[in-house]
């Protein structure tokens, strides 16, 4: 019987797969899974388990599943059609006898209004619906979204957004990945929903600041209406739809949909989150390598 991890040839589920693995759960057990594959034939390399699953394609899910004892779906990325692929994703897993599944939401799924949480709160109901026994991990914004964008923050000296003085629990993807595989190699979370974020939130202002400190350079934050980052975002190539979405979750962000203080990540993980500035850190330095 195996571990099934959907999502696996993009960042999170990848992390996740290598978790699991220096847990000490053996390739043989572990299913990675996506629709691009070429991308982890690494992980076949090393005895994982590669299969392709499609969340458009049931039979695909059905054929991927296959033995499967635990399953963490990785939420998907279009938005739009998440509800309908992650329902895809539950039929099959209940179809395949799986008798655990972890999905990955986002911070106060049953509470938030911004756009994003629409699609986590629906696929949280079909998944409470299932019957399939559960654990929901709400993961909060990664740290990444702020650190893959240092290029265009150096480039211009500041840090736009339309979230106000509002607080983001923002996390590592390392450490959301970590999480998981705690939760999926360890008893006692059946039913759980861990509001998983970064220990110490912070506003944008403090994100400028903190880059401030760690170049040397004066970064400030830039707060701008939300059409008018959605417009910027459209301008550095983003399809509009998306930065749409992303200025609506900026909106969100200010009113505290993507603030924690629940301790759950640092709990499950027993360290501390990795820090923002260790974060912009390790930015800094790939960035050096890189040039
Ligand atoms: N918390 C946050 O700040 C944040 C930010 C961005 C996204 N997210 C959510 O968290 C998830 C994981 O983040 P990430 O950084 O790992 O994203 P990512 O690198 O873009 O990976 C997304 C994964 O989802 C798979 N996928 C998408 N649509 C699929 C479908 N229809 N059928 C099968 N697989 C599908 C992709 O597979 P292929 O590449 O093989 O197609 C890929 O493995 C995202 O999918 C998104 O829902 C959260």
């Amino acid at each position: 019987m195996s571990t099934v991890v959907t999502g696996a040839t993009g960042h999170l589920g990848r992390l996740v797969v290598e978790a699991l693995l220096r847990r000490g759960v053996r390739p043989s057990e572990i299913v990675a899974t996506g629709r691009d594959t070429e991308k982890i034939k690494d992980l076949a390399d090393l005895g994982v388990v590669v299969r392709r699953a499609d969340f458009a394609d049931s039979a695909s899910l059905g054929a991927a599943f296959a033995g499967a004892r635990k399953l963490l779906l990785v939420s998907t990325t279009t938005v739009g059609e998440r509800v309908a692929n992650h329902r895809r994703a539950l039929e099959a897993a209940r179809a395949a006898g799986v008798s655990e599944v972890v999905y990955t939401s986002m911070s106060n799924a049953d509470s938030a209004t911004m756009t994003l949480a629409k699609e986590h709160r629906a696929t949280e109901r079909h998944l409470r619906d299932s019957g399939v026994p559960f654990v929901i991990l709400r993961n909060g914004w990664y740290l990444e979204n702020y650190t893959e964008q240092l290029a265009s923050v150096l480039e211009h000296r500041t840090v736009a957004g339309s979230a106000g003085e509002g607080r983001v629990s923002a996390a590592s993807r390392a450490d959301y990945a970590e999480a998981a595989a705690i939760v999926l190699t360890t008893e006692g979370h059946l039913g759980s929903v861990y509001e998983l974020g970064g220990d110490k939130a912070f506003s944008l202002t403090e994100l400028a600041a903190a880059y401030s400190d760690a170049t040397g350079h004066d970064i400030t934050y830039a707060g701008l209406p939300a059409t008018g980052f959605a417009e910027l975002l459209t301008g550095a190539g983003l399809p509009r739809e998306f930065a749409e979405v992303l200025a609506d979750a900026d909106l969100g962000l200010a009113r505290g949909e993507l603030f924690t203080d629940s301790g759950d990540l640092s709990r499950l993980l027993g360290r501390p989150t990795t820090s923002l500035a260790e974060a912009i850190s390790s930015a800094l330095a790939a960035r050096r390598t890189a040039h």
